[in-house]
């Protein structure tokens, strides 16, 4: 039978690129190209202890079906984490929990977005996200950035330029693929010129927790006096991944249109899980377990950096990385014309595997001269040895 699908996924085609991620776990591979929190940062006595006491005294409500908004008491204690630690949630705001902040991301385009509208995303960005905005057929269109992040006169240029725009998506601190985080100077003139062409901020936070120096900058969602801001976070990379808990702040009217998509898209979040996360966060101690993961990715960014630097110093005028306050990444630029995708290819016969930039792209048939790094999931050895392979390939191109 010929299988006819559908234009919206018909669009989203595996790349090559997703051929170099598949070889991240091949056996004996540095994988420089994974997106994972580092298996340390589980506490997973923490987790084995909860789940049984969970089986013990509240089975049926860990096991029966919950409310689509989410697990109440943990609702309660995400809204006050949001509005104590970024400002995230006024009295305007409702926070309802989703299955990753991927979904929150993913029902905030289906709730706002006809086909043919326009997204505008920072140029770069998170592969996930714009995937997801790709399968409701918009109009995706890149914003340009610099080493400071997204432009605010690029961002007004596009938002006169193009039909509907509906939301900007923006991940303004620690971000995927750069590590670049916005300075509060921008932040505040992109609120402002989004705030005059009623254009919405899907302001996306995964790693805002995860900050290893420098001071923090105050969120999108701080500013938001216009009901103008939905924010996503997560708590893949402070608590689990694979548990699948996120959440979204956002003006009340706004909530109830993701309550009723998340309801036809998969009913409520996983509710043992839910509750396991609600009694961590009352009986662990919560800052202590966010503050040891902090350490651990600064050590673990340094030590990257410090790799890269020192096997690079030949060919340091022609690639710059960028140097991260937080969150999982690292961003590499060369010179323009540079073949990314080959190298990367060439690359993987040293076993390192990097993600080239032309993943990250707002439209994946313009080249890029960049490619990704994380250091979360690498060990320290493996940093140490990838960082002098991948600095040795680096001269023999470049020089
Ligand atoms: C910028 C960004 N947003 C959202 C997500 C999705 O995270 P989650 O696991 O909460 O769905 C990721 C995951 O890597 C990410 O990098």
């Amino acid at each position: 039978m010929t299988h006819n699908f559908s234009d919206r996924i018909s669009g989203l085609k595996p790349s090559a690129i997703r051929e170099i991620l598949k070889y991240g776990s091949t056996p004996g591979m540095i994988a420089f190209s994974a997106g994972n929190p580092a298996p340390e940062s589980f506490p997973v006595a923490d987790m084995e202890r909860i789940s049984k006491e969970i089986f013990e005294t509240m089975s049926t409500e860990a096991l029966q079906y919950g409310i689509t908004e989410g697990y109440t008491p943990l609702r309660e204690k995400v809204r006050a984490r949001l509005v104590s630690k970024f400002a995230a949630a006024t009295d305007g705001d409702d926070v309802i929990i989703v299955s990753g902040g991927q979904q929150g991301i993913e029902l905030s385009c289906k709730v706002l977005c006809n086909e043919g509208d326009t997204v505008l995303c920072e140029d770069p960005s998170f592969i996930g996200a714009l995937n997801a905005f790709r399968s409701y057929n918009v109009n995706l269109v890149g914003v340009k950035t610099d080493e400071k992040g997204l432009i605010p006169e690029a961002f007004e240029e596009a938002v006169k330029r193009e039909k509907n725009v509906r939301f900007l998506y923006t991940i303004p601190t620690f971000q995927n693929p750069t590590g670049i985080t916005l300075p509060f100077e921008r932040r505040k003139e992109i609120y402002r010129i989004a705030v005059r062409y009623g254009v919405m901020i899907l302001e996306d936070n995964p790693y805002g927790e995860l900050r290893f120096k420098g001071e923090d900058v105050p969120t999108f969602k701080s500013l938001d006096k216009d009901g103008a801001v939905i924010y996503c976070g997560s708590f893949s990379k402070v608590l689990s991944a694979g548990i699948r808990l996120g959440f979204v702040s956002s003006p009340k009217d706004v909530s109830q249109k993701l309550v009723v998509a998340k309801q036809v898209s998969d009913v409520h979040t996983n509710q043992f899980f839910q509750i396991l996360a609600n009694k961590f966060l009352e009986e662990c101690d919560f800052d202590a377990h966010v503050a040891s993961i902090r350490k651990l990715y600064g050590r673990k960014a340094a030590l990257m950096r410090e790799g890269l630097t020192a096997s690079t110093v030949s060919v340091k005028d022609k690639v710059t990385f960028t140097d991260p306050d937080g969150g999982l990444f690292m961003w590499a630029t060369l010179p323009s014309g540079f073949d990314v995708p080959e190298f990367a290819k060439k690359l993987l016969e040293k076993k390192v595997a990097i993600v080239p930039g032309v993943a990250f792209a707002a439209d994946p048939k313009k080249p890029v001269a960049a490619f990704r790094l994380n250091y979360s999931t690498p060990s320290d050895d493996q940093i140490i040895k990838g960082t002098a392979l991948l600095g040795e390939a680096l001269c023999e191109e470049l020089k």
